[in-house]
């Protein structure tokens, strides 16, 4: 039995899921928090979990030991409003919120901004082309999608900075709503409520941005409250900082560990064939994707999961990593081939919790990476890979920093 949740686990965890796949495919383990949870690995049973209706997303459903009071890290155990966002609650609050976002946040709305992704990502590439070196954790893939999130959001330029400082505080400190992630989290809450409100008050100026179309979006006569809407932008932001800002990490580490896919990649856009990124991009997904575990799931009565009996109350973690490569599922999965036909991984999720943000992860994940490999084409990792720091955390896989060179521009 291979130990999990060590320095070694979180640097590379694929060993040890290989092995739980093989034999203990739904296995319970006792977390660092000290909370016990279903881990499931196998593909076939992770999506039918994912899209099980009898596993809950509402953290009262947790039947938690006492002992474990209070050191779970389950975000929405606390009563805080921001928590009842769309990833802790059921249908059909769940149908009726997503319903209403979705109006607000279109394909098209995505597809509208993608100059603004493209002029982003030139400015983060010029304050460090001419340096021929860079953290391109630090440098790059973190503040991209913070100011994507924000200018999408409609959150004043001047005020952006601060919100890269609360995000990385949220990042940095990790686990629950506490201590500096607390702070940040009430920051983030208190700016958030009071752009609401001024949103509000201005809403027949015609503003164009995803707050204000959240503010107008009805559905059958309802809106959004005010609690809900400051929600609805917390989870936006929650849910798709971290896990891009790892897409470009991992996506690009993945890709200078392998040298000959990373040369089909830089050729394929010499060409302009940008039908192979996107594959490309699936499959960087799928082989070191953000989301090592789907967030929390609760089972509302007893249920059995590859043939393994859950009880009422017990938590499920739904190992993505682990699935995306099942090779009951994929040939030679722990191979990197960016050529990969069909590729439906999980690195999105599954079935109503299936991630919102897919098409603005895809623009930014590929904006990111076209312009870095076209404008630094020799780009190589300045680092032994054995000194590279993986972020600790249950639910998301990434690194801490990615020191690269590359010829200056
Ligand atoms: C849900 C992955 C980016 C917004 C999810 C889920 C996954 C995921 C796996 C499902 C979680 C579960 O079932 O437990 C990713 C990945 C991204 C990404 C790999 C890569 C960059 C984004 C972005 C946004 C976003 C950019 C928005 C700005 C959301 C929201 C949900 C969600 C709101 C909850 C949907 C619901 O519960 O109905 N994401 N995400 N994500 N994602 Fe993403």
């Amino acid at each position: 039995m291979p130990e999990l949740f060590t320095w070694e686990f979180a640097s590379d965890p694929y060993p040890a899921y290989a092995w739980l796949r093989e034999h203990a495919p739904v296995h319970r383990t006792t977390l660092p928090s000290g909370v016990e949870a279903w881990l499931v690995t196998r593909y076939a049973d992770a999506r039918q979990a994912l899209a099980d209706q009898r596993l809950s997303k509402n953290p009262e459903h947790h039947d938690e030991p006492s002992h474990a009071k209070g050191k779970t890290g389950i975000p929405g155990e606390r009563k805080a409003e921001l928590m009842t966002h769309l990833l802790n609650i059921d249908p059909p609050d769940h149908t009726r919120l997503r319903r209403l976002v979705s109006k607000a946040f279109t394909p098209r709305r995505v597809a509208e901004f993608a100059p603004r992704v493209q002029e982003l990502t030139d400015d983060l590439i010029d304050r460090f082309a001419a340096k021929g070196e860079a953290d391109l954790i630090h440098d790059f893939a973190f503040p991209l999608p913070i100011y994507a999130i924000c200018d999408l959001l409609g959150v004043p330029r001047e005020d952006q900075d601060d919100f890269r400082d609360w995000a990385g505080m949220m990042i940095r400190h990790g686990g629950g709503p506490r201590g500096g992630v607390a702070r940040a989290v009430k920051k983030i809450r208190a700016y958030l409520v009071d752009l609401i409100h001024r949103k509000r008050a201005a809403l027949d100026e015609g503003a164009d941005d995803l707050i204000s179309g959240l503010i107008r979006a009805s559905d059958h006569g309802e809106h959004l409250t005010e609690n809900e809407a400051a929600a609805m932008c917390f989870v936006l932001l929650l849910a798709g900082f971290e896990t891009t800002i790892n897409l470009i990490g991992n996506g690009t580490y993945s890709l200078l560990r392998n040298p000959d896919q990373f040369d089909r990649l830089t050729d394929s856009l010499a060409r302009g064939d940008d039908a192979f990124l996107d594959t490309a991009l699936e499959e960087l997904l799928r082989y070191d994707g953000p989301v090592e575990l789907a967030t929390w799931r609760f089972a509302t009565q007893p249920l059995q999961i590859g043939g393994q009996d859950i009880a009422k109350g017990d938590p499920v973690l739904v190992v993505l990593a682990a699935a995306n490569r099942d090779p009951a599922r994929f040939d030679d999965p722990d191979v990197l081939d960016l050529s990969r036909g069909t590729n439906p991984h999980l690195g999105y999720g599954h079935g109503i919790h299936y991630c919102l943000g897919a098409p603005l992860a895809r623009l930014e994940a590929r904006t990111a990476l076209a312009t870095l490999l076209a404008r630094l084409p020799d780009l190589h990792l300045a680092a032994d890979p054995a000194d590279l720091r993986w972020r600790g955390g249950l639910i998301m896989r990434g690194l801490r920093n990615l020191p690269v060179a590359f010829t200056p521009e």
